[in-house]
């Protein structure tokens, strides 16, 4: 393989980092996953939503949110009129980890260093496309984004500010609804649409 070395810094735009995080070997995860995934939309989208990592699907089919976490996210983007085209979506962590149980990859939630590896990657997003806001699906994103911890199910629904000062709107993510245990399952969809509609006034 032809030795480039990695730099987020160094790239431009888009197609720069997507083709330079697919060699990345900053931390482990890119070892054992079949490819990197990298984010996808508009790419001067005035909103970027932010996810963990990629799942299953994702890393098979190397695009963001195409499993049943980006369903749901789709069923309420619908609800809410926003489309995918409109935004641009990403991840926090770009290479999938997962722990095999038989022949299964169980998706295994990023650690901190995982996150601090990768999150050049995220600020050269963030720098390229220049989102007017940005949606943080769940914790890891949300500390990600805003370079320290956040508790997510106190603080969702509001905004939070970088210190680039692009404001930061926090919610769940999407799978922990899929997970979620509350025998409100409508209800909770209910609220976290609610979340993510405060974001519209920045859609479009
Ligand atoms: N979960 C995420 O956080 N991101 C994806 O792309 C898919 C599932």
């Amino acid at each position: 393989a032809k030795l480039v070395p990695i730099s987020p810094a160094a790239a431009h735009d888009l197609d720069g980092l997507a083709a330079q995080v697919a060699q990345c070997r900053a931390c482990p995860l890119g070892e054992h996953a079949t490819q990197a995934v990298f984010g996808c939309g508009r790419r001067d989208a005035h909103v970027m939503v932010v996810g963990e990592q990629p799942g299953d699907q994702e890393d098979l089919r190397g695009l963001p949110f195409v499993g049943p976490a980006g369903q749901l996210l789709d069923r309420a983007f619908g609800e809410l009129g926003w489309n995918r085209e409109q935004l641009y979506l990403t991840n926090a962590v770009k290479h999938f980890k997962f722990e095999l149980r038989g022949k299964r990859r169980m998706h295994k939630t990023p650690g901190q260093r995982e996150a601090l590896a990768c999150a050049p990657w995220l600020e050269g997003e963030i720098r390229t496309v220049k989102p007017r806001a940005i949606i943080a699906l769940g914790a890891t994103a949300a500390r990600s984004l805003l370079a320290g911890p956040v508790a997510v199910t106190a603080q969702r629904g509001q905004w939070l500010r970088r210190s680039d000062t692009v404001p930061v709107l926090v919610t769940l993510h999407p799978a922990a609804l899929l997970r979620s245990q509350s025998g409100d399952d409508e209800g909770e969809y209910r609220r976290w649409v609610a979340d993510l509609a405060r974001a519209a006034a920045y859609v479009g």
